[in-house]
């Protein structure tokens, strides 16, 4: 379905918008001011990625220099190997040391209204650097080593970018997990990584309600066992429970920490973060990132793709969460080595009401804005009302990710939002690439709505068949990326073999991206989606086998299949098709049972939108399930009726046995 429309845009897409003629003096010097110097700088980069990677990486600090600035035996990549460096040390003491440490480093803006306004907090690099030493202390005191695993799961508030820093300064890497996600969620993830140590909130404020966070911990570690340590910031002031001997206040044990804490001398190649994410089985995967490559990959990403400027007024605003990769490479560790500050905002998009995110660019004079598709399409629906409300002249670049973006949503936010003037740049990347991938550059690549353009420098990609030739433009293949970069995963977590079978061996010699693509005859490149059993809902990547293993965990359940579905406001909607046991009759409250059970296994995000019952599913002779028709039944459903027979499917499947 979505494949369709895709290739349909692409045929029709003709309009192309160059850079703003005014860029170039908006942004204060851009970094890469033609298409032409684009191609010559990626010519260079793909022909000699050492010298360029090596020169990015000389502008970090590095407490002992790298040997070789590649070694590739594929699939193992080592980056600047030999090398020894802090990514928190580059966020932050270099700052200060620089004499840069009562420039602002952070601004945080939470969610709740008071009659006396928001609640606001800024924190210079000075500042930061305190708080994070602080915590970092706090965390040695616990007794957590380096190595050791750390887990975080707490709302968008400043100490969560502390506890992610706090954990880097010691060489203790960090796998957060989405404040969203659930208490058995947890509990997966927890074991997987065998951390003993968590980090969390009592609670979080979303959209004005509380999300109990420190509740689902103790499930979620009860569930898990083996976790020793448990450090709870008080946000909401909501009754917890404290397990003696396990749980300590963030303002009782961190707070009274020694505010010097030296930053540990890192590998190039010591993990930095686990991060989780779906895959096409019903266990989410480890990515593993590692220290110096990803450093340098993520600053100058953000650097070059949003021209970050430390010598103009700029703020920096990407509106994911920090339990997500973006929130990671482009509120953290991309923006604060580049000394912009980054803002970060605690709550929904329409709090108290649907202006917020404009309310926020206004009075912060937010020059930077990163947000997804999903989140466009429904400022859309919610009317140009509420951003004409607002002064958006600050804005100079507009940032898309996670999602193609639809040209009609392409459209609106540059026109509503951009007032026309700001260049859009649709960053295509991934968790497993660690930063941006194929993208344009604002002062220097002409845009065509929804298409992610061109490659950045260092990043070979192509569109290839199975057997890994290039296709020619025009059709389209798998997207494969052909050499090493920088930010690219290390591993999956304890899971060598699915790390080769995932992404190096469908295509001989390549990185296989899981994604669909097209190029048009400019040679930009078009994302066509998922060609796996992935789905993308709002721009979260989730797993239909995930979400069939939540729904057959409940006991009126025998079979289930999920599909995605197009959905106006999520992209992509999540359809599940399921057979009851028998002495289970359909009905809504069954319907709304699942749906909340899925929530409680996985999470809200993954409840489905619609669920269908059957009394058998359609499956090709050799017993698969028939996705493809599953999507088309599910592409057409308008309501979430039940199947009054089978017969229909059965029918359908019996006409398309063998397209499968
Ligand atoms: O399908 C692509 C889609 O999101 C997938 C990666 O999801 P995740 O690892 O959660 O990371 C999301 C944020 C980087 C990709 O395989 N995707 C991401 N960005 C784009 C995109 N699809 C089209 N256009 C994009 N700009």
């Amino acid at each position: 379905m979505a494949e369709r429309t895709s290739i349909d845009t692409i045929l029709h897409e003709s309009r192309i918008f160059p850079p703003p003629a005014d860029f170039e003096q908006r942004i204060g010097g851009s970094y890469v001011t033609s298409l032409e110097a684009y191609r010559a700088m990626h010519r260079r980069s793909i022909e000699d990625p050492e010298g360029y990677w090596g020169e990015a990486a000389r502008a970090f600090h590095w407490f002992r220099p790298w040997d070789r600035v590649l070694e590739w035996s594929l699939p193992d990549a080592k980056w600047f190997a030999g090398g020894r460096t802090n990514l928190c040390f580059n966020c932050v003491d270099r700052q200060v040391q620089g004499g840069h440490g009562e420039a602002p480093a952070l601004i945080w803006e939470g969610e709740p209204a008071s009659p006396s306004g928001y609640e606001i907090r800024r924190l210079t690099y000075a500042e930061l650097m305190r708080e994070v030493c602080r915590c970092a202390n706090a965390l040695k005191a616990m007794g957590v080593r380096r190595g050791d695993i750390v887990t975080i799961y707490m709302g968008m508030v400043p100490e969560l970018a502390v506890a992610v820093l706090a954990c880097a300064r010691i060489g203790a890497p960090h796998s957060v997990i989405f404040g969203g996600f659930s208490a058995q969620a947890i509990a997966d993830r927890v074991q997987d990584a065998q951390s003993r140590t968590i980090i969390t909130c009592d609670g979080a404020w979303r959209r004005g309600h509380l999300v109990p966070l420190k509740a689902n911990v103790d499930e979620g570690a009860a569930i898990a066992g083996g976790v020793t340590n448990v450090l709870v910031l008080r946000r909401c002031g909501n009754d917890v429970r404290m397990t003696p001997g396990r749980d300590r206040w963030w303002h009782e044990f961190v707070d009274d920490q020694p505010t010097d804490c030296p930053c540990e001398p890192m590998e190039s190649e010591d993990m930095l973060f686990l991060l989780y994410t779906s895959g096409s089985t019903g266990k989410p995967k480890g990515i593993m990132h590692t220290t110096g490559g990803y450093m340098v990959y993520t600053a100058h990403t953000a650097r070059t793709v949003f021209n970050l400027r430390p010598d103009r007024a700029q703020v920096f605003w990407c509106t994911a969460d920090v339990g997500w990769v973006t929130g990671h490479s482009y509120i953290i560790y991309g923006v604060l080595p580049n000394r912009v500050p980054t803002l970060m905002y605690e709550g929904a998009p329409n709090f108290p009401e649907p202006d917020r995110f404009w309310d926020i660019v206004e009075r912060h004079r937010v020059t930077q804005f990163y947000t997804a598709p999903t989140a466009i399409r429904a400022f859309m629906k919610w009317g140009d009302a509420w951003p004409r409300k607002h002064d958006l002249s600050s804005l100079i670049v507009l940032g898309s990710v996670g999602e193609p973006i639809n040209p009609e949503a392409w459209m609106w936010y540059r026109e509503t939002i951009g007032g026309g003037r700001c260049p859009i740049v649709d960053t295509w990347w991934q968790t497993e690439t660690g930063g941006h991938m194929i993208t344009p550059l604002p002062g220097a690549t002409p845009t065509v709505p929804g298409s992610c353009t061109l490659p950045f420098f260092g990043v070979d990609a192509a569109i290839v068949d199975e057997s890994g030739a290039e296709l020619p433009h025009g059709k389209g293949g798998l997207l494969a990326i052909r050499r090493p970069w920088p930010g690219m995963l290390r591993g999956i977590h304890g899971d060598r073999e699915r790390f080769i079978q995932t992404y190096f061996s469908r295509i001989p010699g390549m990185y296989f991206a899981g994604d669909g693509a097209h190029r048009d005859e400019r040679g930009y490149f078009w994302i066509l989606g998922r060609v796996d059993d992935v789905i993308n809902v709002s721009g979260h990547r989730l797993g239909t086998m995930e979400v069939e293993s939540a729904l057959v965990s409940h006991p009126a359940v025998v079979e289930a299949a999920v599909v995605g579905m197009p959905h106006d406001i999520k992209g992509t909607g999540i359809a599940a098709f399921v057979t009851l046991e028998p002495h289970f009759a359909p009905s809504d409250d069954l319907r709304a049972d699942l749906a909340k059970h899925v929530a409680k296994e996985i999470g809200a995000i993954a409840k489905p939108d619609v669920i269908r019952f059957t009394d058998a599913l359609p499956k090709t002779r050799s017993g698969k399930i028939m996705r493809r028709l599953l999507r088309d039944v599910a592409a057409g459903a308008d309501t979430g009726q039940d199947m009054t027979t089978l017969e229909d499917l059965s029918v359908l499947a019996r006409l398309r046995e063998g397209e499968e």
